[in-house]
């Protein structure tokens, strides 16, 4: 019998993410996690009722390959009421197991061998290892040090024949900070001649501060070349239900299905049932997830205020950026693990982010969707640094 060849890996760079590792320290040394991004807190106990009820009753078999009719209907009423976009149900929202199913099915459909791909970094880690999948090649811009604000001169100057999706991601991880309208606009000018998609990560798009977040949904002429993800995970506190949703033009959403109903076929049914029924009963309950986050960012912030760290500002997502240049020399991933042992409390390093993170850079991300006595205790600990 011949041996097989060692499998060469399609992903050699790629390995247990800092997510795990992170989360797996603070459980060993029993710390403050607020390294992964997930609530503390549970979910509304109405739509915990409704999930339940959906499950004893029977909803349990394959929903449409497309998500269930209802949620998808209340999805457009959704987007009506917050952004004033009419789409179709029918032919424009797609229901996909959490917003990385989308996010991954969007690339996988769209790119192929030699496409190039646009991303600003430092940017959330899903993206590459799918654009690397399906043959692409990513190219990315770097945010400008501390505001994290997109550079459209060094943006253009990336765009080539080749290039043939952007993937922006505002409000966003890791950084906190959102668009404005302008930046949109610069985006578009920047396309708009050429055969370009946007890939619109908007899972944080009720998590912002201060005035309301831009939206791919109401720019014009973005919308009509552009994917947008969503995710209930973010925006009911149910991270581990992984239900997202992706709305595209007909054309474009006609091939991101050819994929989907071959990764998933579906998302979990009694989910998506709860999550209808939710949403028709409450259609404003994500009005509120902006005050309800802003009262954590401040009571972090406002707790940290005397402590030797800087606190870069956080305009929007469950994240608040920390430099410690005054407390430490150690690189961020060092100072992450020097922390879990130190005073029992986990962070993420921002350099993981990062193709190249610049050079010198001390900042690591907290995540702030905890109750109010785990921020507290959290932050008496790091003021003790
Ligand atoms: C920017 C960004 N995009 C996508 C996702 C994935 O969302 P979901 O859990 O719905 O798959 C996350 C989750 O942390 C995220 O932060």
């Amino acid at each position: 019998m011949t041996m097989a060849s060692p499998l060469v890996s399609k992903l050699p760079s790629v390995g247990t993410t800092i997510f795990t590792k992170m989360s797996a320290l603070a459980a060993e040394k029993d710390a403050i996690n607020l390294s992964q991004g997930f609530p503390d807190f549970p979910p509304d106990a109405r739509l915990l009722a409704r999930a339940s009820t959906a499950i004893l009753t029977g909803n349990n078999q394959y929903s449409p390959m497309t998500g269930l009719p209802m949620l998808r209907d209340a999805i457009a009423q959704l987007v009506e009421r917050h952004y004033g976009r009419i789409v179709s149900s029918q032919d424009e929202i797609t229901v996909t197991s959490g917003a990385s199913e989308a996010i991954f099915d969007a690339i996988a459909a769209l790119i192929r061998d030699g496409d190039e791909v646009v991303l600003f970094d430092p940017a959330y880690d899903l993206y590459e290892p799918a654009v690397t999948l399906a043959g692409g090649i990513c190219k990315r811009v770097t945010l400008t040090a501390r505001d994290f604000r997109p550079d459209w001169q060094a943006f253009a100057s990336l765009l080539t024949d080749q290039t043939r999706l952007v993937i922006i991601n505002t409000p966003h991880n890791p950084t906190g900070s959102c668009w404005q309208a302008a930046d949109l606009e610069s985006l578009w000018q920047a396309i708009a001649s050429h055969d370009i998609y946007v890939l619109s990560d908007e899972v944080y798009e009720f998590i912002h501060f201060g005035e309301s977040a831009v939206s791919v949904h109401k720019h014009a002429g973005l919308s009509t070349r552009s994917l947008v993800v969503s995710s209930f995970g973010k925006s009911f506190h149910l991270t581990g239900w992984k239900v997202g949703y992706i709305i595209a033009p007909a054309e474009l959403t006609v091939e991101l299905r050819k994929v989907h109903q071959f990764v998933s076929f579906c998302t979990a049914t009694p989910l998506q049932q709860a999550l209808a029924e939710h949403l028709l009963a409450l259609p404003d309950a994500s009005d509120e997830l902006g005050a309800f986050y802003q009262q954590k960012r401040d009571v972090l912030r406002r707790a940290l205020a005397d402590s030797r760290f800087t606190l870069l500002p956080c305009d929007g997502t469950y994240f608040q950026l920390l430099d410690y240049s005054a407390i430490s020399d150690l690189d961020d991933v060092a100072f992450c693990e020097w922390m879990v042992d130190e005073i029992g409390v986990a962070a993420i390093p921002v350099s993981v982010f990062y193709q190249q993170a610049p050079e010198g850079q001390r900042v690591i991300r907290l995540c702030f969707a905890k109750e109010e006595s785990t921020l507290l205790e959290a932050a008496s600990r790091l003021s003790g640094l």
